[in-house]
């Protein structure tokens, strides 16, 4: 198609709103897949994505789309992923595009990230449509979506396709108004290539097939490319564009979305936001907006078999064919063996590691206290890094430390800024500011150590809003910090997979938290254990496990001989599941627990 028939688009929503229910709807009235094998969330194409219901990957499809004025015009909807630890790919996303619809429920209004995103595709100088979804439900107040969507949004309300992406109801709406709001790409097909990489997935038959947009130029089988961030360089053998499945084009134009094969072997050889320029006739300046995904939170991960290493080290290596920000290297703990030390864009980015690694490679792992990265800044005038509490300095030849800050924006019912405030000052938060958007809610805006974001805030705000607020942040920086490290001694000896960083203030709680756990969950043995929280040398909590006096065989009276074995063969492969700290065996679930808040 030609530029002026062409229209490059992404949905925005807030979670649950229905961006990918929307999604589904519009590929299938464009035609591009049959009813027969229509799937439902056919872009959500992980499972795990489907159970969760969050997008992860971003992904483009081709709509080919007759409108109402008769011209045949070429559709590409690009897919964002949804949750803030993606936030930097739904940026190149949305930076692949021209417009955006933007998805309001029509029962509940505009929330936390429906601004959120708004705010990004203005960012990226974007046509906004607004889409009011969910008018089949009973609760929906399609009057009242319209006075947000101009009050709250300051776009124009009255103008909102009010559609049931569910019933299907008024949907080719909202193809029209792509077509008829949004503008056509700019873009020279002369001119020196410039291609946006906005997404890569890995193919085992292919290897890595990228996503890109166009921007100036034409991208063509065979030609020699050149990344120009990455310095290397590749020979295109294949460009096309995705209809669900893949079909190959000649050549892909300026202005056009779709997919290059180029014999690059991992995912992590390319990175979203370079820009691919032509070999022989080099583009001036890559596009503007790259930069390099950077892990914000970092866990180890160890098996609980240590025989199982091997397979873990396999499993991580899959893994990071397709997820280019998982980040690994090898670990050692005295208590937990061999394992990996990993880095994440977020929790969640963790969490759909971990339960990957489980379920598809089928792994029993433990996985160490989450951490930051913190800023060190020693008297003699170095500064470190550290993320992992092993490679904590000597606090004496510390100077000062800091630790990474986000703004959360937390929008609620009015009747919960009562638990909600407290809350927020239990977890150091700062600088608290409410905003009043409309009538019976309120936006709380909150400077948040993101330690204390990945520990158990989300899920603490969950609980004292009853599920009703929604929690929305954005990194902004370091600020100064009284960090401590907290150790878990077990009879005097450190476990060092338990040792964490901690603020000061929170030291003492989470030493408590952690040998109460310990003390439930570590078995009772012939003699006392201690179990002690220390900071360097003071010990600043405590907890004992009493000794257990009774043999494991007295139950059998008599001298059954066979089951007396059976009973201490029970025992022994128990114990495989544990590890011994000093003569201390420490089950996995003790790791867990640790882990876990209350
Ligand atoms: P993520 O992709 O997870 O960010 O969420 P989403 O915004 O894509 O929402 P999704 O499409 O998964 O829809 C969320 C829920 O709303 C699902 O249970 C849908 O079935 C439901 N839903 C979507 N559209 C409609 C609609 O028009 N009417 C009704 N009644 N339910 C809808």
């Amino acid at each position: 198609a030609d530029k002026a028939h062409t229209r490059n688009f992404s949905i925005i929503a807030h979670i649950d709103h229905g961006k990918s229910t929307l999604a589904d709807r519009l590929i299938q009235l464009c035609g591009v897949v049959s009813e027969r094998d229509f799937q439902d969330q056919m872009l959500d194409s992980l499972y795990l994505e489907r159970e969760r219901g969050i997008t992860i990957k971003s992904q483009a499809i081709t709509l080919p789309y007759t409108a109402a004025d008769g011209e045949e015009y070429e559709l590409n909807l690009i897919d964002t992923p949804g949750h803030v630890d993606f936030s930097y790919e739904v940026s190149r996303a949305l930076a692949s595009a021209e417009g955006v619809l933007l998805v309001v429920d029509a029962s509940q209004g505009v929330e936390a990230q429906t601004l959120a995103n708004l705010y990004m595709a203005l960012e990226h100088d974007l046509e906004v449509v607004p889409v009011i979804n969910k008018i089949d439900l009973i609760s929906a107040d399609v009057p009242e979506a319209r006075r947000q969507i101009s009050d709250e949004l300051g776009l124009d309300g009255d103008e909102a396709v009010a559609v049931s992406a569910k019933t299907g109801e008024n949907v080719p709406a909202v193809l029209e108004a792509v077509v008829r709001l949004l503008p056509a790409p700019t873009g020279d097909p002369a001119a020196p290539l410039q291609a946006l990489i906005f997404d890569a997935q890995y193919d085992p038959y292919r290897g890595t097939v990228i996503f890109v947009r166009v921007m100036q130029g034409t991208l063509r089988q065979g030609q020699t490319i050149h990344f120009m961030h990455g310095g290397t360089d590749y020979r295109v053998e294949e460009v096309g564009v995705m209809q669900v499945k893949r079909i190959a084009k000649k050549e892909l134009r300026a202005g056009q979305v779709g997919y290059v094969v180029a014999g690059v072997k991992t995912v992590a050889d390319t990175n979203i936001g370079d820009t691919i320029t032509d070999a022989e006739r080099p583009a001036a300046e890559p596009l503007p907006g790259f930069r390099e995904a950077k892990p914000v939170v970092f866990s180890s991960i160890y098996p609980v078999a240590t025989d199982d290493y091997p397979d873990l080290a396999d499993a991580l290596e899959k893994l990071k064919l397709n997820d280019a920000s998982l980040i690994y290297q090898k670990d050692s703990s005295q208590a937990l063996g061999f394992g990996f030390r990993c880095g994440f864009l977020g929790l969640l980015h963790l969490e759909v590691v971990q339960e990957r690694l489980e379920r598809e490679f089928g792994l029993s792992l433990i996985l160490t206290t989450p951490s930051v990265r913190y800023n060190i800044f020693l008297h003699d005038g170095t500064q470190l890094e550290i993320e992992n509490p092993a490679y904590y300095p000597d606090p004496a030849g510390i100077d000062y430390c800091e630790e990474p800050f986000v703004r959360a924006s937390i929008l609620m019912p009015e009747r919960y800024i009562g638990a909600v405030m407290p809350l927020c000052l239990d977890r150091r938060g700062e600088n608290t500011n409410l905003n009043y958007p409309n009538p019976g809610r309120v936006e709380l805006s909150v400077d948040l150590p993101l330690a204390e974001v990945i520990y158990d805030f989300y899920d603490k705000l969950k609980t004292v809003t009853q599920g009703y607020g929604s929690f929305d942040y954005e990194m902004i920086g370091y600020r100064r910090s009284d960090l401590v490290r907290l150790d878990i001694l077990v009879n005097g000896e450190k476990v060092d997979a338990l040792s964490m960083l901690v603020h000061s203030e929170k030291a003492r709680p989470r030493a408590l938290h952690a040998v109460n756990k310990l003390k439930d969950t570590i078995p009772r043995q012939q003699f006392k254990i201690a179990i002690q929280g220390a900071i360097g040398s003071k010990i600043i909590a405590r907890s004992t496990v009493n000794a257990y006096r009774k043999d494991v065989t007295s139950k059998c009276y008599g001298g059954d001989v066979s089951r007396k074995r059976k009973l201490l063969e029970k025992q022994k492969a128990g114990k495989k599941r544990m590890k011994l700290v000093g003569n201390v065996p420490i089950p996995q679930k003790a790791f867990l627990a640790v882990l876990q808040s209350d």
